[in-house]
């Protein structure tokens, strides 16, 4: 009798040894392990033997058991091992290929025509001065000229903050800004520039947007003249546009006085004036500008007698769109990254 059983397991393994998948295998375990396989077979044919043989055959039967069970564990670590092998050997992994590069974010236009300005009013010795968005009525308007009713509030259509006691808005412009650079910096000269976000009460359009940036600039000192202003701004326009003509046109802002807009030659039609981008002007108005209103500088702290100043304010956003001839304001707060990836 214990000769079959090494029989058995002679011919069990042999057998578990051809086996490489795991259907063949489960039909092996069923065979010979299984509830009614081959080894509790023989543990059935115990009762019939013998009582001298039944101790030595029991065991024999129980290592036989062991063995099979051990070597069936092996075979199925075996088979997977296998099984991921030709999976890695199928798709081979090119270790010189180059990794794929993540996306990399990347800075909005008007951002980046903004680092733009910050560098080259940087480096005429401005600072960066940042004061709040949300504004009372007599920093946004009155403190710059502008009184309740004033027709020229027109201008500025504005988000009033609801409930609030004192007329409290968001700010219109960035000019509030030039009363608190004022009062910051008295009683020493001024140089500054003032970005930051600005909103109107305006439908939207190709042309108009209700939140946009705006860079002021104010810069007051002793002898502070209309020429100062020209050369500040025309060396500015030099660096922003290249060498273009520039111009400076009469216009009117109540806190400035003489004021002027700054145009550069359009880059479309290049002064001819046959283009819908300058209005068929030939000219594309960068920015508004003008000498510090007497009153304005007072209201800083500042004495008109000794003191005067110049003042400007323009909209990255237009800048950018002249700059690349973008023909729609919508695009800056659209994020479409067929937009945004051009830039
Ligand atoms: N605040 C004006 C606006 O929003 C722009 C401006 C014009 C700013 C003339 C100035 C200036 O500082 O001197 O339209």
């Amino acid at each position: 009798m214990s000769e079959s059983v090494h029989e058995l397991q002679s011919r069990a393994l042999a057998q578990l040894d051809a086996i490489w998948d795991n259907e063949s295998v489960e039909a092996w375990r069923v065979e010979y392990i299984g509830r009614k396989g081959a080894v509790n077979a023989l543990f059935e044919q115990i009762g019939a033997l013998p009582k001298a043989e039944r101790g030595a055959f029991g065991k024999a039967a129980n290592e036989l058991k062991n063995a099979l069970e051990a070597a069936f564990q092996a075979k199925v670590g075996a088979i997977k091992q296998r099984a991921l092998s030709e999976a890695l050997e199928a798709e081979p992994l090119d270790v010189t290929l180059p990794g794929r590069q993540p996306a990399r974010g990347h800075v909005h236009p008007t951002i980046q025509t903004l680092r733009e300005i910050y560098k080259i009013f940087g480096e005429m010795g401005f600072q960066v001065y940042r004061t709040r968005q949300v504004e009372t009525d007599m920093m946004n308007f009155q403190l710059l000229n502008i009184p309740p009713y004033h027709p020229a509030r027109d201008n500025w259509s504005t988000f009033y903050v609801a409930g609030a006691e004192e007329k409290v808005l968001l700010r219109t412009h960035t000019s509030p800004g030039q009363i608190r650079a004022m009062r910051a910096g008295y009683p020493n000269p001024v140089r500054a520039i003032l970005p930051g976000m600005c909103y109107r009460y305006e439908q939207i359009s190709a042309r108009y947007e209700i939140q946009f940036n705006q860079v002021e600039g104010i810069v007051v000192g002793r002898h502070i003249t209309f020429g100062d202003l020209k050369g500040t701004l025309t060396e500015f326009a030099r660096r922003m546009f290249g060498a273009r003509p520039v111009r400076f046109y009469g216009d009117h802002f109540p806190f400035t006085e003489p004021s002027a807009q700054m145009d550069v030659r359009c880059i479309i039609c290049e002064g001819k004036g046959t283009d819908p981008l300058c209005k068929y002007t030939g000219w594309l108005e960068i920015l508004g500008s003008g000498m510090v209103h007497p009153d304005v500088l007072r209201n800083g702290g500042y004495d008109p007698n000794e003191w005067s100043g110049f003042a400007f304010g323009m909209g990255p956003e237009r800048i950018t769109m002249l700059k690349h001839g973008i023909q729609d304001i919508r695009y800056f707060w659209g994020n479409d990254l067929r937009f945004l990836e051009q830039f």
